[in-house]
């Protein structure tokens, strides 16, 4: 038996952020990140929405951009306090992650950080609150998906929080929060949309629901993520449509090991000042790895049926995997992506000499590769890859060398 699930509902197009005016509740906490929302008067407006619909709203402010477990707490804490019988999370992927979390911690207070991270283990929520996410970003989909991302700073990893528990109840899909998006911004958050998309496809837990989702997602990503990127506002609306889409794929078909090995590296590298992005890495990451799985024959036939539903052309599988990795590493170079650690600078563009010196990242690699293996991500990826395989693949990443085991 295998289960979909998705939120009960989804508002969507441009205006949508006043479906919060139909909620009933006495009790609404807003979470928010670090000001985005708040300067371009989105928070305002859902304040007003949710007052309008005759709730008490408190804000929770300065959710940090991939979030950490001590946010999590400190939000649990002021919910508590607060008790609300709605918890609105409004922004990217990392207030929105934060808030399901919260959550949790606000329905268990006894629970631990590392009882959560246990896949598929979250007790049964909504005794106190239901969720709403609202997504500012067009890329990590985690308004409709079962997932939350959350660093643990003095390990230097993220630990994904796996379960149906915390998939939203409503997500409100609205091109207007999109659109004050910085082009960084839309770069790597598309790549991100376009790897759950593919990640979902060529997954072992694929299946006749996640299928069309993941294909029709891709499509949408390869003819509307670049123009979006260069200013196109109506392909901007239609990405936030896509990668939404490729979120209800991943949240039922799990991902594979470029997921895996972003977690482990994103966070990695910290002390030297800078994170790898989680988009980036998954767009330097991803034609490595369909590399590496297209040596199984069940994810090459899937990568071939995705290069033909691109029109990519090829006459075979091999060329077909080959044609598709060609494609994704020209969407890099159109979106301003380096294709390797090597080459990833500080501020996330292609760089001679990256912020992850050499030496450092060899010494790191046995230790990133174990927890990569052991990530929550890698166990529904089509080839399993040794702990030698994994440190191969990880400095073809590091080098931008050609996978050749
Ligand atoms: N839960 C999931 O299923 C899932 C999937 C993929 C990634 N993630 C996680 O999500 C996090 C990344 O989320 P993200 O990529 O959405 O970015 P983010 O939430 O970290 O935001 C990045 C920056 O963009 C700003 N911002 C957000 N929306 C904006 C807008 N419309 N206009 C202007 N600025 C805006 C934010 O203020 C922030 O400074 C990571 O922690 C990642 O691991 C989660
Ligand atoms: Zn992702």
């Amino acid at each position: 038996m295998a289960r979909f699930t998705l939120p009960r509902d989804l508002y969507h197009g441009k205006g949508a952020l006043e479906a919060l005016k139909s909620f009933t509740g006495k009790k609404a906490i807003i979470c928010v990140g670090g000001g985005s929302m708040k300067r371009f008067g989105f928070l305002d407006k859902a304040i007003s929405y949710l007052e309008e619909a005759g709730m008490e709203v408190k804000v929770f402010e300065g959710i940090e951009p991939d979030p950490s477990v001590e946010t999590v707490m400190k939000g649990a804490q002021a919910m508590l306090e607060f008790e609300p019988d709605w918890i609105v999370a409004m922004g990217g992927g990392s207030p929105i992650d934060a808030a399901k979390a919260m959550w949790i911690k606000y329905e268990y207070p006894d629970i631990t950080f590392e009882e959560m991270c246990k896949v598929f283990g979250i007790p049964a929520l909504r005794k106190k609150a239901h969720f709403c996410a609202i997504s500012s970003t067009s890329g990590t989909a985690t308004e409709v998906t079962a997932f939350s991302i959350i660093t643990d700073y003095s390990k230097g990893i993220k630990y994904p929080i796996a379960d149906f528990e915390i998939t939203p109840d409503v997500a409100i899909v609205d091109p207007d929060l999109a659109e004050t998006m910085p082009q960084k911004l839309v770069a790597h958050t598309g790549m991100d949309a376009m790897t759950h998309s593919v990640e979902a496809y060529v997954s072992t837990a694929n299946c006749d629901y996640t299928d069309p989702l993941a294909l029709y997602s891709i499509k949408m990503i390869q003819n509307d993520l670049v123009k979006s990127y260069n200013g196109d506002m109506e392909k901007r609306a239609s990405m936030h449509n896509a990668q939404c889409l490729a979120g209800m794929a991943f949240s039922n078909a799990l991902l594979g090991i470029v997921h895996s090995m972003a977690h482990k590296t994103g966070a990695a590298f910290a002390d030297f000042g800078a994170h790898i992005i989680h988009g980036a890495a998954n767009a330097m990451y991803l034609p490595k790895v369909i590399a590496f799985n297209a040596k199984n024959e069940t994810a090459k036939k899937r990568y071939g049926v995705i290069a033909d539903f691109m029109e990519l052309g090829g006459s075979n599988d091999d060329e077909k995997v080959e044609l598709l990795i060609k494609y994704l590493r020209g969407m890099n170079d159109d979106l301003n992506i380096p294709h390797c650690i090597k080459n990833y600078g500080a501020d996330s563009y292609p760089t001679e000499q990256g912020f992850v010196p050499e030496d450092v990242f060899l010494e790191r690699l046995p230790e990133i590769a174990k927890n990569a293996i052991g990530d929550a991500c890698t166990g529904s990826n089509p080839r399993i890859p040794t702990q030698e395989e994994m440190e191969k693949l990880l400095k073809c990443c590091y080098y931008d060398t050609e996978v050749d085991f």
